[in-house]
């Protein structure tokens, strides 16, 4: 199979191919001291990542927010939130990044405000009906005194969608729609002010000079009309993949994801976008299968969507090969490239996910109950699986912590967990936490050089040591130095505006290699090694490898066919 994306410009279409590098601010590095990530400690560190080789940063959300769910939850969405800094911080963030070719991209959470936004409180305050309420989705409950809930719908974070208010004359009044947590209330995306608002909230970071945005709950906006019962309940994000890894057949059309009217909401933005040079959308939509995530893309849509698809794969070698084959299939058939992803601060980090042939539902998390992961295994095939994504054409992002190889804390005590979701399900799901845990920069400063006073939001680890950048900088083998070849190699050949072919005769059937151009990508699924193929090695997962050698299980090898 032969695909080939159209001609990148290189400027104004740098998104076609970047490495985008998702910083979760809270555990990215702490300027201050108080255990929090912030923006000072970015900036202080963008040199290590100017390093590393990435085109662009992502941060999760730094705008203003009581912090209920780590920032998914805006007070103001013009403001920077204090325990970060401030916009001046931000305005420097964009400025020193810039100097080193790095673009800032921001994080819009549109579907849902914060329950101290100055327009929930201000529904809160008006009358069923009102013009303020409307902003939100409030209705009246079902049951002779309005005592249920309007419908059926679950939060994703566990428990009913819907939360009841005490009206401003203190009677029991309308319920409010929250797909997530009760501190996050609905946008209603039927409303042209809702619409205004941000437009003008688009326009507000671009002109700061922000390249782009990642947006949340993108497929969530639009709700059917009447807000009818789900059928099949399957308002989890972790409702993914149904039995035998087959995305699951959602009640179609489902009453509140992917719907079809968010589309004209992409339509808006991109329009917007497109006034300012150079600037790009990624959509967070989890919708299934990869034919229906490709709409998202289209040419007057988002730039980029991330493919979950890819991200919800196994290690598994036919698996792979045909989730890779059909999001290049389908994303080339709208003229948009493939968004590969691999972790996040939602899911379970791919260097530890990988080691499970059953990985618990996204979204659920890891906790000291559950089967405990065979680390070596993970990392080992963690690396792989980075590499095999690097290789391909299309974009990737890169989270933060997986250029150290850095595994799940899998082994969090509830006392300290922080995630909506574990307080929703009673501790059922363990939630994000895992993932989300500082990031370690030195192996013997305190906290592991995350936070010079030792605070940490969630405590880190003793494994982290050995992760730590500091002690992989240039050495020979590192996760660190393996990502640093594998982005310069990826530049130097142009492997994001490639194209891809698979040479599956030159390995055995265990292993499976592709071409990106110049460059012939072998990976080993199996455990027998196998002789590589000839041709000058250029980069390579496996400790010692020479080129006439043999890839062993889990490894992946670049070469110069
Ligand atoms: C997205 C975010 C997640 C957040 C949720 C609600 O899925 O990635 O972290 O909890 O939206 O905003
Ligand atoms: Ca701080």
């Amino acid at each position: 199979m032969q695909t080939t994306f159209a001609e990148s410009k290189p400027g104004a279409e740098w998104w076609r191919s970047a490495v985008i590098y998702q910083i979760y601010p809270r555990s990215f590095a702490d300027g201050n001291g108080d255990g929090i990530g912030d923006i000072p400690g970015i900036t202080s560190r963008l040199d290590s990542l100017a390093e590393l080789g990435i085109d662009a940063i992502w941060c999760s959300p730094l705008t203003k927010s009581p912090q209920k769910d780590a920032g998914y939850d805006v007070s103001d969405y013009r403001d920077i939130e204090p325990l970060f800094g401030t916009l001046q911080d931000f305005d420097e963030l964009v400025a020193k990044a810039g100097e080193r070719g790095i673009r800032i991209i921001m994080d819009l959470v549109p579907n849902h405000s914060s329950e101290e936004h100055v327009w929930f409180k201000e529904a809160l305050a008006a009358k069923p009906g009102s013009a303020a309420r409307n902003r939100y989705m409030f209705r009246d409950g079902k049951g002779e005194n309005g005592e249920l809930a309007p419908n059926n719908w679950e939060s994703v974070f566990g428990g009913p969608a819907w939360t009841r208010i005490t009206e401003a004359d203190g009677t029991l009044g309308q319920w409010y729609l929250h797909i997530f947590d009760k501190s996050q209330p609905d946008f209603n995306w039927e409303n042209p002010e809702v619409m205004e608002e941000f437009d003008s909230v688009l326009r507000f970071w671009l002109d700061r000079g922000a390249a782009g945005f990642r947006i949340d709950v993108a497929h969530g906006l639009v709700k059917e009309d009447g807000l009818p019962d789900v059928v099949l309940n399957d308002s989890t994000m972790g409702g993914q993949q149904g039995p035998d890894d087959k995305p699951k057949d959602r009640v179609s059309p489902h009453p509140f994801w992917g719907r079809e009217g968010v589309h004209e909401i992409n339509r808006r933005w991109r329009k917007v976008l497109d006034e300012y040079e150079g600037r790009a959308m990624c959509a967070e939509a989890w919708v299934m299968p990869l034919s229906r995530m490709a709409t998202w893309v289209r040419p007057d849509e988002y730039h980029q969507t991330f493919n979950f698809a890819f991200l919800d794969t196994p290690w598994d070698k036919q698996k792979l090969q045909a989730v890779i084959d059909e999001s290049i299939e389908e994303f080339s058939n709208v003229g948009a490239p493939p968004t590969w992803v691999l972790s996040n601060h939602d899911v379970i980090r791919h260097a530890t996910r990988l080691s499970y042939d059953q990985v618990p539902k996204q979204g659920d998390g890891i906790g000291p109950d559950y089967e405990q992961p065979d680390e070596a295994k993970g990392l080992r095939r963690g690396r792989a699986a980075s590499a095999l994504m690097l290789g391909l054409p299309g974009g990737a992002y890169v989270y933060q912590g997986e250029e150290l190889g850095l595994p799940e804390h899998t082994t969090l005590d509830g006392s300290v967990r922080q995630d909506p979701t574990y307080f929703r399900t009673n501790g059922e799901r363990v939630g994000r936490d895992g993932c989300r845990v500082p990031i370690p920069w030195t192996a013997s400063e305190p906290a592991f050089g995350f936070s010079k006073t030792g605070e940490s939001w969630l405590p880190q680890p003793e494994s982290f040591k050995n992760y730590a950048r500091a002690a992989q900088e240039g050495v020979v083998g590192s996760t660190l130095e393996l990502y640093k070849s594998l982005l310069q190699v990826r530049k130097q050949y142009a492997l994001g505006n490639g194209s891809l072919q698979w040479q599956n005769d030159l390995v055995p059937a265990g292993a499976f290699a592709y071409q990106n151009g110049q460059v012939l990508v072998v990976v080993n699924f199996t455990n027998e090694p196998f002789a590589l193929p000839a041709g000058e090695l250029l980069v390579t997962t496996q400790l010692g490898l020479a080129a006439e050698g043999h890839l062993e299980a889990d490894q992946v090898a670049w070469i110069r066919a």
